[in-house]
């Protein structure tokens, strides 16, 4: 079977998560290479389908067109001119060239597009005669240039919008957690259908809807239904795919599973069953207002897996983040005998010293971007491990 080279980029700071996800969806015999925020490997054409319809941590797939060391912006025009567009451009179709540019270079970004656009026009009209047309706005088919220091990618985008808009969100909480990070860090806490799932600080619901669709086995790219770059490539069979996704959501699982979302606002909890419903995974999910300074007043189980995106202290004031946090670590620990912890936050040194306090182990910390925030995701184990 022919082998394509693609890279996908993701979260900065989960790449390692995202390349695990992307190795076990698509049986790879080794983990894909990590770059910053992207990661690259080989697979088979079908890869596209795959990983658009059940990557859950990834944000884009690009197939990979090239890759490689430049000096000047010359450089740059004679890689792109030296590829051939014809198969994946059709006559008829528009094109664009979004470019990215990290690090000191004496040119910019729109330099970088206008270069790569140039060239993908000459080297067209030398193959086929044909002048292409360029469309910014809805272009059928969309080229990445990215530039970080001396490193040129050219990439052709198969999602379109990023995988993390996964179109269930009915409801949007002011400070909504992206749907890839928290999937990241329910992978992290081990989470795998088993024992029971709380988010306390659930808020819109998006770590106990991400929780319910994994072990459901709902493909996350079901819900943008025909919406993916690659249905317009010449490369690709859309009656392919759409059989893809109708016998893996014939396959979605049935069976019970214990997932709890938990706040304090019943605003915020009536946003989230929202949300569960508009996923199909409100059945899945047992929602409750309440505090989770106390939780002992509210779960009658013992939480084996807490995943968790508490207030980072942008609304509120150092003080009360510290009660907050050493309250809610000390509520979980009376909670269950043993559980993991995953918490995301940017008060990263606020967090440790309430771990710390109440006898949390932090295990692992991830340095992570979340927008334009810098966060930290914390493992921790909660009373006695499981070996
Ligand atoms: C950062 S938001 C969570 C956003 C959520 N992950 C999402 O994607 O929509 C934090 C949430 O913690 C809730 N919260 C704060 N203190 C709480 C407490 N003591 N008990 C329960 N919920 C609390 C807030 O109401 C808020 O909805």
């Amino acid at each position: 079977m022919e082998r394509y080279r693609f890279f996908a980029t993701t979260i900065r700071g989960l790449e390692d998560v995202c390349a695990r996800e992307v190795k076990s969806i698509l049986g790879l015999p080794k983990l894909p290479e990590l770059g910053w925020g992207r990661i690259f490997f080989e697979g088979p054409l079908e890869a596209v389908y795959e990983l658009n319809l059940w990557a859950r941590t990834m944000h884009k797939l690009f197939l990979l067109l090239y890759r490689g060391r430049f000096e000047s912006l010359e450089d740059i025009y004679r890689a792109a001119r030296g590829l051939d567009y014809t198969n994946i451009i059709r006559p008829e179709q528009s094109f664009a060239i979004r470019a990215e540019r990290v690090g000191k270079h004496d040119f910019t970004s729109i330099d970088v597009a206008s270069t790569v656009g140039q060239a993908v026009i000459d080297s067209y009209m030398a193959s086929k005669g044909v002048r292409l047309k360029v469309n910014l706005d809805k272009p059928d088919v969309e080229i990445y240039a990215f530039v970080r220091d001396d490193e040129f990618l050219l990439g052709l985008n198969t999602t379109g919008p990023s995988l993390h808009k996964r179109g269930y969100r009915v409801f949007k909480h002011p400070a909504a957690l992206r749907t890839s990070v928290a999937a990241a860090m329910l992978y992290l806490s081990g989470w795998n259908g088993r024992g029971v799932l709380l988010d306390p600080m659930c808020g819109g619901g998006t770590i106990p809807v991400e929780g319910a669709l994994m072990t459901r086995r709902i493909p996350p790219g079901s819900f943008r239904g025909l919406e993916f770059a690659f249905l317009k490539l010449a490369l690709f069979d859309p009656g392919d795919f759409s059989a893809r996704r109708e016998e893996a959501l014939a396959r979605s699982n049935r069976d019970v599973f214990h997932v709890i979302g938990m706040d304090k606002f019943t605003a915020y909890i009536e946003g989230a069953i929202r949300n569960a419903r508009s996923a199909g995974v409100d059945d899945t999910i047992r929602f409750l207002v309440g505090d989770a300074t106390r939780l002992t007043d509210y779960l009658a189980e013992e939480p084996t897996h807490v995943v968790v995106n508490p207030p980072y202290g942008v609304r509120m004031k150092l003080r009360g983040l510290r009660k907050l946090y050493r309250a809610f670590l000390a509520s979980l620990s009376e909670a269950t005998g043993s559980c993991r912890l995953v918490v995301i936050t940017s008060a990263r040194g606020t967090f440790r010293r309430a771990a710390e306090a109440v006898g949390v182990d932090v295990l692992e910390e991830k340095k992570i971007m979340h927008g334009e925030l810098v966060a930290s995701i914390f493992l921790c184990q909660v009373g006695e491990g499981q070996g």
